[in-house]
């Protein structure tokens, strides 16, 4: 594979294409217009040159990686990619509009691999004329940093094409998993109901956030608290999340979103991107990783 598209650059749509271009491959980034895809330069340019301040790449490496980069408002500009990524919001009828399209503009050899997290994967493979060439690619947040992607074959993706795509994750340094389509796929599967019952917790109001991020930071050494990894993933995306696997997952109480994550979200108090979750973000570091 030489040529990758991935279309959607929001948070993960725009380190996904940094991840492919950190690896040599050209990328075409996607965007329905100029607007969005000025805001997906930005956090590519932010993460590039973060990592060069860091002394991690050098000013001539970054530049080489961010011109291996075409940003294309639509999709057309995708009609020689070897296989594309699509990362919009998790909207199933989206993810069926953008789908349709891919399938129209895509060379028939072209692997469509989708981002989602928690939509299946066979629903959106079975809107297009090439179900077996269909295939989930998730990757965690931050996409640059996380090794691991969940490879998601459904019941018609070809073998071939799983084999492709796990050879393609061992190129791009990352740890490929398979795993078939359902609810949650892995991850999130474990890790949404321990981060659900976190907001309840808090919402009970014995413990401060601070202390219960600690505790599971601290106690149970995991890099981040679950508050604070809640505002890393965006509250609106956890809140869709958790409500997908609770209408896919048998409507598993523990998926049921917390009210509080509900009425956060309402708020626009999405996480980091928006300025304000569990904790404030801005000039100043959030308290939880005093
Ligand atoms: N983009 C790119 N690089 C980033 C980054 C970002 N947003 N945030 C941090 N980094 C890089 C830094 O540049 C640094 O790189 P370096 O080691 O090469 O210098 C490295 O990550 C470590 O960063 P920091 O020293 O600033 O901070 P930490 O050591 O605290 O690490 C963290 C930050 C990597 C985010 C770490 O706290 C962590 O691993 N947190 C858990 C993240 C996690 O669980 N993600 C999965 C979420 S679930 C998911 O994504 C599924 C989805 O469907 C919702």
């Amino acid at each position: 594979m030489n040529t990758i598209g991935v279309v959607g650059l929001g948070t993960m749509g725009a380190g996904i294409v940094e991840v492919f271009a950190r690896s040599g491959l050209d990328v075409v980034a996607v965007e329905a217009g100029a607007a969005a895809l000025e805001r997906g330069r930005g956090i590519l340019t932010a993460s590039t040159d973060r990592a060069v301040a860091r002394g991690k790449l050098s000013a001539a490496d970054r530049d080489a990686l961010l011109g291996r980069v075409r940003f294309e408002a639509g999709p057309a500009a995708l009609h020689d990619a070897d296989l594309v990524i699509e990362a919009v919001p998790e909207r199933l009828d989206l993810k069926h509009v953008v789908f349709a399209e891919l399938d129209r503009v895509c060379k028939p050899s072209a692997i469509l691999a989708t981002n989602t997290s928690s939509l299946p994967v066979t629903e959106i493979a079975a809107g297009t004329g090439r179900p077996d060439r269909v295939i989930g690619m998730h990757f965690f947040n931050p996409a640059p940093v996380m090794r691991l992607v969940e490879v998601v074959r459904t019941v018609v993706t070809a073998d071939d094409v799983v084999a492709d795509v796990a050879a393609l994750c061992t190129r791009l340094g990352k740890r490929g998993v398979t795993i078939g389509d359902r609810a949650g796929f892995i991850a999130n599967a474990l890790l949404f109901g321990y981060l659900n019952q976190a907001v309840t917790m808090l919402e009970s109001g014995h413990v401060s956030r601070e202390d219960l991020d600690a505790a599971m930071r601290v106690g149970c050494g995991l890099p981040m608290g679950p508050l604070a990894l809640l505002d890393l993933i965006g509250l609106d995306v956890a809140a869709e999340i958790l409500d997908t696997m609770f209408r896919r997952g048998g409507r598993n109480r523990r998926h049921a979103p917390a009210p509080l994550l509900a009425q956060m979200v309402t708020a626009g108090f999405l996480g980091r991107k928006s300025g304000r979750g569990f904790y404030p973000y801005g000039t100043q570091e959030p308290s939880e990783e005093q």
